[in-house]
């Protein structure tokens, strides 16, 4: 900038939860929009993130691991929802960090009973409240089910074994994890969002037995599913699920059985139409060994 520039410095964006899968798709829609971006990993070396990324090593829930590096230049943060986040935001406001888009869940808005006090709730309720109890300058994001819990069933279609799910006529509206990361792109960028509350869901509900058809058109084979009862899920999978995210999950499909998910489109930040579940499963061909 030359000394009559009067143009503000350029500020910095910190990504959190950068190398996840909706931090990777918002590092790269940041910087294709031009903007300068930082992001915090706890493992910079397996980050794997494009050139042009300033990238610092930081644990979002260890005061101790966040040096001034992390915030200098930095003007507004995504929030990845660790545990233990307030050190981190404490640090960050302490830097002088003006705003914070926060990556939560439809679970904290409480619109149903089955939220309220659930695993899901309770955490991001507990982050929501964390950024909005330090700052004014905040946007939430609230996107319900994630695309990417199919990802649950990759070894079964990969190895071709049956999957074994309840509530196959349940309707949820998956949400692609670009269409989360191109809502917090619009909200870091813009000031229109600021003070918002925003849910975000996919564009269509899809019962489950539907879900895995759109998996296996996109893979080009059958997929075995069988229907089980919602006691045989919970004594197959009770030693790999905790008990309050069983509970959840049973709660969700049960209530989506006779109420299937309303949908939130994305459309109204992005201006696109959200991405359907047949563009989530044709972009994660490969995840089910495609
Ligand atoms: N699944 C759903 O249906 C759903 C619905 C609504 C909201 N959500 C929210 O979305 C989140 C998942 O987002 P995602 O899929 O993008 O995540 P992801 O792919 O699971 O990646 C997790 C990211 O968080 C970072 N991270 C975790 N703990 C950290 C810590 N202590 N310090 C620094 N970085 C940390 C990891 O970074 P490093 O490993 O590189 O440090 C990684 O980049 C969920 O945890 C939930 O809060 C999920």
């Amino acid at each position: 900038m030359s000394s009559t520039d009067t143009r503000p410095a350029r500020q910095t964006i910190l990504v959190t939860g950068a190398t996840g899968a909706v931090g990777r798709h918002l590092v790269d829609t940041l910087l294709a929009r031009g903007a300068s971006v930082r992001a915090l990993t706890r493992k910079p070396e397996d980050a794997d993130l494009p050139a042009g990324v300033d990238v610092v090593a930081g644990d979002l829930g260890d005061a101790s691991t966040l040096g001034a590096e992390v915030f200098e230049g930095v003007d507004r943060v995504f929030v990845f929802p660790a545990r233990g986040i307030d050190v981190f935001l404490d640090s960050a406001v302490g830097a002088g960090v003006r705003r914070f888009t926060v990556l939560s869940s439809l679970a904290a808005a409480m619109e149903f009973p089955r939220d309220r006090g659930s695993a899901s709730q309770l955490h991001h309720s507990a982050v929501e409240a964390a950024v909005t109890g330090r700052t004014d300058a905040w946007t939430i994001l609230r996107p319900g089910t994630f695309a990417n819990n199919l990802l649950e069933w990759r070894w079964q279609i990969s190895s071709g074994a049956p999957i074994r799910a309840p509530y196959l006529s349940s309707a949820q509206a998956p949400v692609h994890e670009f269409d989360v990361a191109e809502a917090a792109a619009e909200t870091l960028l813009s000031d229109e969002y600021l003070g918002q509350t925003i849910a975000i869901t996919g564009p269509q509900a899809v019962t489950r037995a539907e879900q895995v058809a759109t998996l296996a058109a996109a893979i080009g084979r059958e997929i075995p599913l069988i229907e089980i009862t919602a006691d045989e899920f919970r004594s197959e999978m009770a030693q790999f699920i905790p008990q309050p995210i069983m509970k959840m999950l049973l709660d969700y499909w049960s209530d989506t059985a006779t109420t299937p998910d309303r949908v939130r489109p994305v459309t109204t930040v992005t201006g696109k139409p959200g991405r359907t579940l047949a563009e989530w499963a044709s972009d994660h061909r490969k995840d089910f060994g495609a």
